[in-house]
């Protein structure tokens, strides 16, 4: 079985290729990624020389290149990780949002329907159900709460979502999404709030914490949203979503002090910044049904997933420091500078 993953050079859609060549050893994994500011070809470069993984560079928007690599690799499944992910350029600069997140969806269903792919995945966010209250603890994101959007980036992620389904009612195009909430791990691009504390507390900088540092999101170990991928691929009904968590709220607050006692560094490190605009207070999944249906659970405890991830970032300075010395500079700057 050939499976395409789009996008597969950036954090989850890495983290997803070394999963799934390790589960599947038998089948052909051929990524297709744009290689933008947040793909890295470093990530991949130890399966490059591999017989059944081939990496292609290119634009999920582009049609041309995307049929034709679909006429000659036939994947059978087709799963897409290739998007702008991060909230603050997307407040910054929706236009790119669209194309990829919207578009390059929409091109990659176009290609999925062309070829006969049996499934086209999305791997979508908890984001697009917009936020829940810090005070209505009892309040969960279950698949059937109502899309409401709350960022440029949000909003094309519930496009597609939107887009797929409709590929599935108007076409019958045998689609599956997932909607999963905010991944930690190693690979993860240093502007997400987990790597960027971890690199600015190495090198004693400030850590910059929204607000008041009280917003919760839901966190789940990378390689668990990875398992949960492939078991909704297996045995998920095409026509439906998914939700991906573990049950794991953590204030950012928290989050940050906890890096910062793993590492040794002194609170006084932190610095409350302005506010995100349209900041979603709270995330959290409910998890019920990709349970239920298929099994999963997540299997990293939070206190060993984050162990892990800070010696990793310890032990893979390399990887993420050349990213940090580089145009990382200017966005950091242009993000924080005066902020
Ligand atoms: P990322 O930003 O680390 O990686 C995105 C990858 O997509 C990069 O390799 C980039 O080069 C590639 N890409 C961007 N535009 C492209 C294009 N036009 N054509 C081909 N490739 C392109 O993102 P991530 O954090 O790994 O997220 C992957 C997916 O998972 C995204 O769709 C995101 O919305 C979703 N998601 C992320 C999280 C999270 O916490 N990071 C949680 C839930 C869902
Ligand atoms: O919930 C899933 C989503 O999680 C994914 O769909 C997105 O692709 C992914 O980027 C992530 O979105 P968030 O906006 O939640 O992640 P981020 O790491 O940017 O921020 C996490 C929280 O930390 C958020 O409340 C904002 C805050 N934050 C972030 C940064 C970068 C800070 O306080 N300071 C920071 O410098």
């Amino acid at each position: 079985m050939t499976i395409l993953v789009t996008g597969g050079a950036g954090f989850i859609g890495a983290n997803f290729i070394r999963y799934w060549l390790d589960a599947h050893p038998l089948d052909r994994v051929v990524c297709l990624d744009k290689l933008t500011y947040a793909g890295n070809l470093s990530t991949l470069r130890p399966l490059l020389g591999r017989e059944n993984f081939r990496f292609v560079r290119g634009d999920i928007c582009d049609r041309d290149a995307v049929d034709a690599l679909f006429e000659e690799e036939r994947p059978g499944v087709v799963v897409n990780f290739a998007a702008e992910s991060h909230v603050d350029r997307s407040i910054e600069d929706p236009g790119v949002f669209l194309r990829t997140n919207v578009l390059g969806a929409g091109v990659l269903m176009d290609a999925c329907r062309k070829f006969g792919a049996r499934r086209f995945h999305q791997v979508s966010t908890d984001e697009v159900y917009g936020d829940l209250p810090l005070d209505r603890p009892d309040l969960l994101f279950s698949e059937t709460t109502p899309i409401h959007a709350s960022s440029p980036y949000s909003a094309s992620k519930a496009s597609a979502d939107l887009l797929a389904l409709a590929y599935f009612r108007t076409y019958g195009l045998p689609v599956t999404i997932s909607r999963c909430s905010n991944n930690y791990g190693p690979y993860q691009f240093p502007e997400k709030l987990i790597p960027l504390m971890i690199a600015n507390a190495l090198a004693d900088r400030e850590l910059p914490v929204y607000g008041t540092g009280e917003n919760v999101r839901d966190w789940l170990y990378v390689e668990d949203h990875c398992r949960a991928i492939d078991a909704i691929l297996s045995g998920g009904r095409p026509g439906e979503i998914f939700n991906v968590g573990g049950h794991n709220e953590m204030r950012n607050i928290d989050i940050v002090r906890l890096i910062l006692r793993r590492l040794g560094k002194p609170e006084s490190l932190i610095r409350f910044v302005a506010d995100r605009k349209g900041h979603d207070l709270r995330y959290a999944i409910d998890p019920a049904k990709i349970h239920a249906e298929l099994g999963w659970l997540p299997e990293t405890r939070f206190e060993d997933g984050i162990a892990r991830t800070v010696d990793w970032y310890l032990e893979n300075r390399g990887w993420w420091e050349e990213i940090v010395s580089g145009e990382y500079r200017n966005y950091y700057e242009r993000m924080y500078g005066g902020r």
